[in-house]
């Protein structure tokens, strides 16, 4: 199974981002990342055997972190302008976050050519040979905020028409208490 861990995005954000979306307007050459796709990935762990899944949920169930704010910073282009993403703030929390899932997962991993943690929402792809437009022609994206209270361990199945996502499993980020 080809598997990912990524924090899915409230219906406050996707709601957002799919406004912005329409009123980019008709671009034929790109195919918009479903609504409930959106995420920022924190770890992509291509395939991995059927028996050791598990495995990987035990290795997640030993992270601690708490509910942290998210912020969009700007639109941009990645992979050869065939992707637009909107980079997420490197905050630490994140940054944390996702350094301890790839020491925590490292054993898995068998992607070989591992990507920089850069954070970001992919929102659309170029179809076939062709490019996606660039940053400036298009709206300014709103200022967007959201607070991550969980991630998830997803399946990716490549099929045709894109890619399609399954939960298999989701740890919340409890949000901290504050004792009076
Ligand atoms: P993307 O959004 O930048 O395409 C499922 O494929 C998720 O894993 C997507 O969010 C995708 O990132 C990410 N992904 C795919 N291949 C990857 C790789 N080699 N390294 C890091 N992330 C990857």
């Amino acid at each position: 199974m080809r598997l990912f861990v990524a924090i899915p995005l409230p219906d406050s954000a996707r709601a957002a981002l799919m406004k912005w979306a329409q009123s980019c307007g008709t671009h034929a050459g790109l195919r918009w990342t479903p609504e409930e796709q959106l995420h920022i990935t924190l770890q992509f762990l291509g395939e991995v055997t059927d028996d050791r899944v598990s495995r990987v949920g035990e290795a997640l169930d030993g992270i601690v972190a708490s509910a942290f704010p998210v912020a969009f910073e700007r639109l941009e282009v990645l992979g050869r302008a065939g992707v637009l993403a909107v980079a997420a703030r490197p905050t630490p929390e994140l940054v944390t976050l996702a350094g301890e899932m790839r020491s925590r997962l490292a054993s898995f991993a068998q992607d070989p050519e591992e990507r920089e943690f850069h954070p970001h929402v992919t929102l659309a792809r170029a179809r076939r040979g062709g490019k996606v437009p660039k940053p400036h022609s298009l709206p300014p994206l709103p200022a967007l905020e959201f607070t991550a209270t969980c991630f998830r361990l997803y399946r990716s199945q490549t099929r045709p028409e894109g890619a399609v996502y399954t939960v298999i499993r989701e740890w919340p980020l409890p949000r901290s208490i504050v004792q009076l």
